[in-house]
């Protein structure tokens, strides 16, 4: 197959409707004016990424263990994984920057690493450590990285009044992006991705080190590119951004998936209660009193987290011991990320 068949195959497409959450998004943005393709309905790949059994080895260290999950066009995908967990080297497979020990990889259609340079044509990326040219302006980064995509230099200009407006950047245009505080960096190199109208993002870590403005910020952002239908892959080890941002997700650690679903999903089926946690006191004391009448209970330092659905008897329980203070709270994607990789420390 010809280059150029193979490039129209990369044209933002209409999204497949197969979506849970992702299908409850209205549409009240504006559209954002980037790129220069057009969208063409109903010849989409379902799958925006399909990963089989894929293992990356380095140095005799399995760092991706036999990996498989699918991200379909038009959702938000998250890998959620502490440090160290495969993140980085699953985006940079996705990317075709790193070759796997074994398995296949599929991205928009096209097979990674051997189509990986086609594929990228349709793909935007933030990479976890900032990658901006501090020397440049704010618009002459946006200008360089159109003209890796063969971009004219009027096209891009075309563009840029719409990227600085998504990244909330009109006001600092001709500013040094090493003026520009973290969020603002962040934002632009979110932008930076728009240039060539990607269908897919692969975001990793795109919040990391940024205050809860900054992060609610680049979430609503994140939102309304979904709703403009493209399709994201999320890493992150941020519970809150996970359960906020994604359709579903798969927990990764030590390159194994542990877990895959939607977030809701998870906390129900693996944690399924609510929860007390209960700060002061001696916690193996206070779980010798409360785990007839606790579901679980957990210990993580001096926190003792109850996991009950009779919460007034446990409160009774608790107010036996003096000085405690409580946090009664609905069970979150974090109970279910440290169930899962290993909080407890009895049962
Ligand atoms: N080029 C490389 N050569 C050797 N080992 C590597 C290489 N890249 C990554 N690793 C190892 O692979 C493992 C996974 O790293 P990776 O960066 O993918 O994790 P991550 O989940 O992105 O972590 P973080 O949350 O810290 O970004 C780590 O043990 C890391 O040391
Ligand atoms: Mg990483």
């Amino acid at each position: 197959m010809g280059e150029n068949m193979e490039r129209e195959k990369l044209r933002p497409k209409t999204i497949s409707t197969d979506r849970n959450s992702a299908s409850a998004r209205s549409n009240p943005e504006r559209e954002i004016k980037t790129g220069h393709l057009e969208p063409e309905p109903n010849s989409a790949p379902t799958m925006a990424i399909d990963l089989q059994a894929v293992t990356m080895i380095y140095r005799e260290k399995t760092v991706v263990d036999s990996l498989s999950f699918g991200v379909k066009a038009g959702e938000c995908f998250g890998l959620l994984g502490p440090n160290g967990a495969g993140k980085s080297t699953i985006t940079r497979m996705l990317l075709g920057m790193a070759t796997p020990s074994a398995g296949k990889i599929s991205v928009l259609g096209l097979p990674v690493p051997g189509k990986a340079r086609l594929a990228r044509a349709g793909i935007g990326v933030v990479s976890q450590f900032d990658n901006l040219d501090m020397e440049f302006t704010v618009r002459e980064n946006l200008l360089v990285f159109g003209r890796y995509f063969q971009m004219s230099t009027g096209a891009i200009e075309e563009l840029i009044p719409s990227l600085l407006e998504f990244a909330q950047l009109e006001a600092k245009a001709d500013v040094r992006v090493s003026d520009l505080s973290g969020g603002m960096k962040r934002r632009l190199t979110l932008a930076r991705a728009l240039v060539n109208d990607p269908q897919l993002l692969i975001l990793d870590e795109p919040t990391t080190g940024l205050d809860p403005p900054a992060r609610h910020q680049i979430w609503e952002r994140l939102r309304s590119l979904l709703i403009r239908g493209k399709t994201i892959l999320l890493t992150t080890h941020m519970m809150d951004e996970a359960e906020r941002m994604c359709d579903r997700l798969c927990v990764l650690e030590g390159g194994r998936m542990i877990a895959e679903g939607p977030p809701l999903s998870l906390i129900k089926d693996i944690i399924g209660c609510p929860v007390i946690e209960v700060y002061g006191g001696n916690p193996d004391e206070i779980s010798l009193i409360v785990r007839p009448h606790v579901e679980r209970i957990e210990i993580s330092g001096e926190t003792l987290f109850c996991y009950t659905v009779n919460s007034d008897q446990v409160r009774a329980k608790l107010r036996e011991f003096p000085g405690l203070r409580l946090l009664e709270r609905p069970a979150n994607l974090e109970d279910v990320f440290l169930r899962l990789t290993g909080r407890e420390m009895e049962k």
